[in-house]
């Protein structure tokens, strides 16, 4: 296999190129003067089968262009098949019509995926919620990986989970949240979560953490106003120290900071989307899905 990637996909190619030892095809983005976007891959790949690794955090439509750009170059080279990588898969949160008029995104998106030219794709901790698995928006064969058993290895090799409770801001991260107690032997609970606006969320339910630390465990921070207001919640309760596990880490507006200011002690994400909190790398994880 070949792996090439697109323009946010380039650390995770290398990485993954180093772990296995398939060749690294590089690839060259540019704009043309009236905004187009043009790739090049450079190599043989008639015949080969290809892999690319792109996400789609902050500008997904950017990208995807230029994902499916470089799917045609590889298809237009003669490649055998192509894999997408896509650590950080968009537009899975609008996955229902919440009022008449709108887009499907969270169906639609894949089906762009697809029609560009893809065999198979590989992502990490899909924002699954009213879809519960990730066959039901992809025809294609298509993976799910999570990375919450390595943020909860990390966790658990520098501090301590005893007495720890692992919090999750609404119901669909139950499933992480459960994933993550589960790997550092200790409890979870789930709050109830109300979305009021882009950057307006009310969080409410049951926060007996007087002296506990806390682990909130989330797939995504965008704007982190769900978790500063879980956080400013879990200050007025008493919990003694939190820390947040997050796979993909947006952090739009100066997120971090934020949450920092909030009373968030230490953010642990991946390295799906590039950002300054990025401790844990899911290229053996998705190295793993290679394999097989
Ligand atoms: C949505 O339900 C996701 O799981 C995240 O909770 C959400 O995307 C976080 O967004 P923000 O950081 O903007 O509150």
């Amino acid at each position: 296999m070949i792996i090439t990637y697109g323009s946010a996909g380039e650390d995770l190619a290398k990485s993954i190129s180093k772990i296995t030892g398939q060749t690294l095809a590089k690839t060259s983005c540019r704009r043309f003067p009236d905004g187009e976007q043009y790739v090049k891959i450079t190599g043989e790949l008639s015949g080969e089968d290809v892999a690319i690794v792109q996400s789609f955090g902050l500008n997904p439509d950017q990208l995807f262009m230029e994902y499916a750009l470089i799917a045609d170059a590889a298809r237009g080279s003669g490649c055998g098949s192509v894999t997408a990588i896509v650590p950080y898969l968009a537009y899975t949160r609008q996955d229902r019509r919440f009022q008449s008029g709108e887009a499907l995104s969270a169906k639609l998106f894949p089906r762009l995926i697809e029609d560009a030219g893809t065999d198979r794709v590989i992502t990490v901790d899909m924002h699954l919620h009213r879809f519960k698995e990730i066959g039901q928006v992809f025809r294609i064969p298509a993976v799910n990986l999570s990375a919450m058993p390595l943020l909860a290895e990390y966790y658990g090799k520098r501090r301590s989970s005893r007495n720890a409770l692992v919090i999750g801001p609404d119901k669909e991260s139950e499933q992480w949240a459960e994933s993550v107690a589960e790997k550092l032997s200790t409890d979870y609970t789930i709050l109830e979560k109300e979305r009021l606006g882009d950057r307006d969320v009310e969080v409410s339910g049951d926060l007996c953490v007087k002296g506990r630390s806390v682990v909130l465990v989330d797939d995504i921070i965008s704007t982190g106003k769900t978790l500063m207001e879980v956080i400013s919640r879990l200050k007025a309760e008493g919990a003694s120290r939190i820390d947040a596990l997050v796979t993909h880490a947006l952090l739009v507006e100066n997120a971090l900071p934020k949450l920092k200011r909030a009373g968030l002690s230490e953010l642990i994400a991946t390295d799906t989307v590039a950002n300054p909190a990025a401790k844990v790398s899911v290229s053996p994880l998705i190295t793993e899905a290679l394999k097989k």
